[in-house]
């Protein structure tokens, strides 16, 4: 049975991912950061379908210390999914460097030392890192540019550690485009989604199965590294 760690794992994309992940056989460990009760009753459900195919582990992945003790307690994994990110505006006046350090840590710091860290358990099991990107890593999104800034990051971070991590671990990406409505400090008002809806040439959103079904196809996959899929429903045709 192989072992899928999935960060974010708790609610939306990240949820549907260790979902679909789980129904394709693999074992999960779903990582949360505040989502306890959300982690839990994910990690039951599974655990009901397939007894002791689910469990939980919570980590700060803005703080290194967190994120060694986290890779200490896993040894054995096939597949890590770097999902976990954060996602408002900031425009150019609001940047400071706590604002710079918070989204460059989680968004950036946070898979690149767990994909160190890893780096053993993942060779052993000849497996696969794939980051959850996102298509403004390549062309911008007004008034995000240090979350632009850090996809790009993540998206370069997927290309080089397929060169550095080969022969033994593949690397991949999926760039979503329009999946789930942001929550909270990024909300959208009506105007803003029906202007971004007319801009996807399928003329719709994405779903959270759309992306996890594509992480799926990438963790079984034998021979594809270093790639990055968006999912988008054409919306890189109009950007
Ligand atoms: N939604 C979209 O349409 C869309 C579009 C393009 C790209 N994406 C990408 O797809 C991925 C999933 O998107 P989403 O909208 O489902 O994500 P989300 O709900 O905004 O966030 C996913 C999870 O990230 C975790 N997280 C945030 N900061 C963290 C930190 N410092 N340490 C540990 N965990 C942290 C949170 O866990 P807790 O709840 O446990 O705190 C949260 O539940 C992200 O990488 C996003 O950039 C999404």
């Amino acid at each position: 049975m192989k072992t899928a760690l999935v960060t974010g794992g708790a609610h939306r994309i990240g949820q549907q991912i260790c979902r679909s992940l789980h129904q394709a056989g693999f074992n999960l460990i779903i990582h949360y950061r505040t989502s306890k009760s959300a982690a839990k009753s994910l990690a039951d459900e599974l655990n009901q379908i397939r007894s002791n195919s689910a469990k939980t582990i919570a980590a700060e992945l803005a703080n290194l210390d967190d994120i060694e003790q986290l890779c200490q307690t896993i040894t054995n994994l096939d597949v890590l999914v770097n999902n976990a990110s954060i996602f408002y505006p900031t425009p150019i006046a609001d940047i400071t460097p706590a604002t710079y350090q918070t989204m460059m840590n989680t968004n950036l710091m946070g898979p690149l030392f767990l994909s160190i860290n890893l780096q053993l358990q993942l060779e052993a099991s000849h497996g696969c890192i794939i980051n959850i990107v996102d298509i403004h890593a390549d062309r911008p999104l007004k008034n995000h540019s240090l979350y632009n800034i850090s996809k790009a990051a993540i998206g370069m971070m997927t290309k080089t550690l397929a060169k550095d991590l080969s022969p033994n671990i593949r690397v991949n990406g999926v760039a979503p485009g329009s999946i789930l409505w942001p929550e909270n400090d990024a909300e959208l008002t009506q105007a803003q989604k029906q202007s971004m809806l007319k801009k996807i040439a399928l003329n719709k959103q994405g779903s959270a199965t759309d992306i996890a079904d594509t992480v799926v196809f990438l963790a079984n996959s034998n021979y594809i590294t270093g790639q990055i899929i968006a999912v988008d429903g054409g919306r890189s045709l109009n950007q």
